[in-house]
């Protein structure tokens, strides 16, 4: 038993070149959110409304990143990360939507220079949740003319990066931006409309497919594309799984790689006044380059009223499915099941219905309650753990040919976990907020020796 068992544990190596790194978010770790002319997102004024976020946390301190690009940027070489992936403000560099604000793009200048200096490579991300409020205030992403004002801001930052930046993706889970922010409302901008949900997700593919030609225009030899957040769904209830499977993957996967919408969901958002017009899934659908995949967990559903929880606002059109939690699995601090095998299935699934696309895991991490031991180390045996056995999983996926290129752990640092403000804490590296100081968990340590080794022992 013991011999085959560390068969079974052989080493696993990954290709040459595979991509090794982690992610961040601009409003998540930046703070200095009235600086340099940057005017409110949709969450500032979210973090403002009593209750909105737990805690009542706001986009300040953060991780006062804007003022420690350089320190957070050794850290990441410590680690030998490869790669880093972040994300630029629209409220940095175009205030209100409106005219570009120069200053606001120093700073992504500043950090790109300081990631190429150190041999890191820089991966931008456009849009990560956080719409301007002004843009807001005409209507957000439920108004066709945020998706034109989005690709303006594309236009401005690549122009002045598309340069120096390799990989840049679009959008960031387009899924949140519209279920979370306008079917639930637990995100910002916190509407609970679900026509406008619908409206939502389609303005912001159409956002994509309007910012994909001016990124082929300003960085022509870049690799571009979106990131999407793919959750398995799974169930005896055939009817339920195509609905959620529908609402969450096909949505946003069918448009962009297949170019055109699945029929059964235009039938299904139909009573919502899905806003499609001519011409939008050829936008859309134009090829890109590479596919980001943010992999957390899976679901399994039903329509049996007798069993699991009932779906929440976010899911439009489908609230008679319920959500089946498996009472024995094991569960992050964010009290999301541990899946790794659903992992393996989700890239599987990418391989072998849409056709072939570099994929990256540009996602997957986890929150535990971390604690600074008396020795000052904070021994997350937990996230490794976690680690260990997705990056095996994603080692599954290659070895039955997927092309999977990378791999991100979200988060680099402890940051503003969105509603649930700071008491999540997902970094390798810990953030004492009140100092501001860093320190790197053991996963750091743990997650350094793989990218060292290019695999796992
Ligand atoms: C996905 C989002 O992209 C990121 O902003 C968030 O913090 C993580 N998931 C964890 O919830």
């Amino acid at each position: 038993m013991s011999v085959l068992g560390a068969q079974v544990a052989a080493a696993l190596e990954f290709p040459p070149g595979f991509r090794w790194g982690a992610s961040t978010a601009a409003f998540q770790i930046e703070g200095a959110t009235a600086e340099d002319g940057r005017t409110d997102s949709i969450w500032d004024a979210f973090c403002r409304r009593p209750g909105a976020v737990a805690g009542g946390d706001t986009g300040e301190p953060a991780a006062d990143h804007y003022h420690r690009p350089t320190e957070d940027v050794a850290l990441m070489r410590e680690l030998g990360f490869g790669a880093y992936r972040f994300s630029v403000a629209w409220s940095r560099v175009r205030p209100d939507g409106g005219a570009a604000n120069p200053r606001g793009l120093d700073f992504y200048d500043r950090l790109t220079d300081e990631l190429l200096a150190n041999g890191i490579e820089p991966w931008a991300t456009l849009y990560h949740f956080d719409l301007p409020q002004a843009l807001e205030e005409t209507g957000g992403w439920a108004n066709r003319d945020t998706a034109y004002r989005f690709a303006e801001f594309a236009a401005t930052t690549v122009e002045r990066l598309g340069d120096r930046i390799p990989f840049w993706s679009t959008l960031n889970e387009p899924w949140c931006s519209a279920f979370l922010g306008y079917g639930s409302g637990v995100h910002a901008p916190g509407r609970r409309e679900p026509a406008a949900a619908a409206a939502a997700a389609h303005h912001l593919l159409l956002a994509h497919g309007l910012a994909m030609p001016e990124l082929r225009r300003y960085a022509p030899s870049a690799q571009s594309g979106i990131t999407l957040n793919l959750y398995p769904v799974s169930g005896a209830d055939e009817e339920a799984v195509r609905r959620i499977d529908g609402l969450q993957n096909r949505l946003f996967l069918d448009p962009v790689l297949l170019g055109r919408y699945p029929d059964d969901l235009l039938a299904d958002l139909a009573p919502f006044g899905f806003p499609v017009r001519d011409g939008d899934v050829e936008l859309i659908g134009a090829p890109i380059d590479v596919l980001g995949v943010n992999y957390y967990r899976g679901y399994e559903v039903t329509r049996d009223p007798a069993l699991g929880e009932p779906a929440g606002p976010e899911w439009i059109g489908a609230r008679d499915v319920r959500f089946i939690p498996d009472p024995h699995a094991e569960r992050t601090d964010s009290g999301w099941q541990v899946e790794p095998a659903k992992l393996t299935d989700t890239l599987l699934r990418v391989h072998r219905d849409y056709p072939a696309v570099p994929l990256y895991i540009t996602e997957n991490g986890a929150a535990y309650p971390d604690a600074v031991g008396p020795d000052g180390e904070i021994a997350d045996t937990g996230r490794i753990a976690f680690l260990e056995s997705h990056l095996r999983a994603a080692h599954a996926a290659l070895a039955q040919g997927v092309d999977l290129r990378g791999f991100f752990y979200w988060s680099l640092l402890d940051n503003f976990e969105w509603a649930e403000g700071y008491a999540k804490r997902f970094g390798l590296v810990h953030v004492d907020y009140e100092s501001q100081r860093r320190t790197p968990k053991r996963s750091a340590a743990w997650y350094a020796q793989v990218i060292a080794a290019n695999g796992l022992g």
